[in-house]
């Protein structure tokens, strides 16, 4: 684990990984063998230095970023093989928990499969006057969440079937931080959770096996202005959300997903030891959350489109019936105005995420939205349709234009995915 400032540079590296004992298994990672370090920085200028030691071509997109297209890391941006990548950026935009990880164009789903991910958190240092914990590895804790498949021998594999493609695969087993039956030590207090699903396509539906109240404080693309109690956080692939937890008193917690065939997730040990810092929940966190509402000078229609074809084998992921086409733009957003989009699923819900910027959920099937969805969102998932306000501050050209994608990473290598300026 590093923290940086200023500068941060990551390197693409293979490394060998024993998740569960028994044989290793060619993994990769960033500036480690599995993963990436987990960067802690506030708002300035950020020259980056991304290098890679891999045989493939490799990038770092940093997702959740308000940056420019030409920063972004995406497809455009590949980092070949003994080269290195420098942006350099400004970085300006509110507290969050961000994500970076490779994004070639079909080849995403494997590179983050094999652990080209990691976690940033943007700061501006002023969490203890919210009442909020960050004392990073005790009591403000950052989780990637990720199902993997392991085979008989205990090695880690990635073998999608037909079926996998068209559902997004899905593991046996789950690992935290690339680990496995870990414990995780907290103190008999408020504990900050920052969760990420840094999965290739299961939703998480995450509760405590004690009816532990998760407080939700934080949505992708930064903090709510209080605290939302829940029973229940759903978490689809790409996004993040800060939780608190109150872990005084005694107990065994268990965080566990999907109530009706629940299974753990991680396990945690209440160690008295440990400073408890903050004891009680703020009851206000962020300002009151911008207003995008009346802004809008556009609206644009989003299908993300599963056909016939791909049943065949041939295709047939596509957003509005286009699979991804490197050399095709696909439409041009007005630098500095709002759009509304609406975002219809087909066939399963589907994880609509957007580069470039922080959206607003206006509604979900007619309904407001969701706690999950309520504050300033790059990832959301849609059931069936899900209306968005953004505000494109950001320009991106066409020679590095952004994306915007289901991400479960199969359906998003398959084609549905498109591009687009800003300008
Ligand atoms: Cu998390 Cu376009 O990606
Ligand atoms: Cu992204
Ligand atoms: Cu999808």
């Amino acid at each position: 684990d590093t923290r940086a400032s200023g500068k941060l540079a990551l390197v693409a590296q293979a490394g060998n990984s024993n998740f569960l004992g028994g044989k290793s298994v060619q993994t990769a990672g960033y500036s480690q063998g599995y993963l990436g370090p987990t960067v802690i920085m506030q708002n300035g200028e950020l020259a980056t230095g991304v290098g890679n030691t891999l045989g493939e071509p490799v990038s770092v997109h940093w997702h959740g970023m308000k940056i420019s297209g030409d920063n972004d890391g995406g497809p455009h941006q590949p980092v070949l093989p003994g080269e290195v990548w420098k942006p350099d950026m400004l970085i300006n935009q509110a507290p969050a928990t961000i994500w970076y990880h490779s994004h070639i164009h079909e080849r995403t789903a494997q590179q983050v499969y094999n652990g080209l991910a990691g976690v940033i958190h943007v700061t501006d240092g002023r969490d203890d006057d919210r009442g909020l914990p960050s004392a990073y590895g005790i009591d403000d804790l950052t989780l990637v969440l990720q199902d993997r498949s392991f085979d008989s021998n205990g090695r880690m594999v990635y073998e999608p079937s037909m079926m996998d493609r068209m559902h997004g695969f899905h593991g046996n087993r789950m690992l935290v931080n690339g680990q496995s039956g870990t414990v995780a030590a907290v103190p008999s207090g408020v504990v900050r959770l920052r969760l990420l699903n840094g999965s290739n396509a299961r939703i998480y539906s995450l509760f405590f096996n004690d009816e532990r109240p998760m407080h939700l404080v934080a949505t992708d693309g930064g903090f709510l202005p209080q605290p939302i109690a829940l029973d229940m956080l759903q978490l689809a692939p790409g996004e993040r959300a800060e939780i608190l937890v109150d872990f005084a008193g005694a107990g065994t917690p268990v965080l566990m997903s999907d109530p009706g065939q629940a299974y753990g997730i991680l396990d945690f040990a209440i160690d008295e030891t440990l400073p408890a810092r903050i004891t009680s929940l703020p009851d206000k966190i962020g300002d009151p959350l911008e207003e995008l509402t009346g802004l809008d000078t556009k609206t644009r229609t989003i299908s993300l489109d599963m056909g016939m074809g791909m049943m065949m084998g041939s295709g047939g992921f596509a957003i509005n019936g286009q699979p991804f086409d490197m050399d095709r733009i696909d439409f041009n957003v007005a630098l500095g105005s709002v759009e509304r989009w609406i975002i219809r699923s087909s066939m399963v819900a589907h994880p609509f995420h957007v580069h470039g910027v922080q959206f607003r959920v206006l509604s979900e099937n007619g309904a407001p939205p969701r706690p999950e969805n309520s504050g300033w969102k790059d990832t959301v998932l849609v059931p069936g349709e899900t209306e968005i306000l953004a505000r494109f501050e950001h320009p991106a050209s066409k020679k590095n234009p952004f994306m915007l994608h289901c991400h479960i990473l199969e359906h998003e290598d398959a084609g549905m995915m498109a591009q687009f300026t800003v300008s």
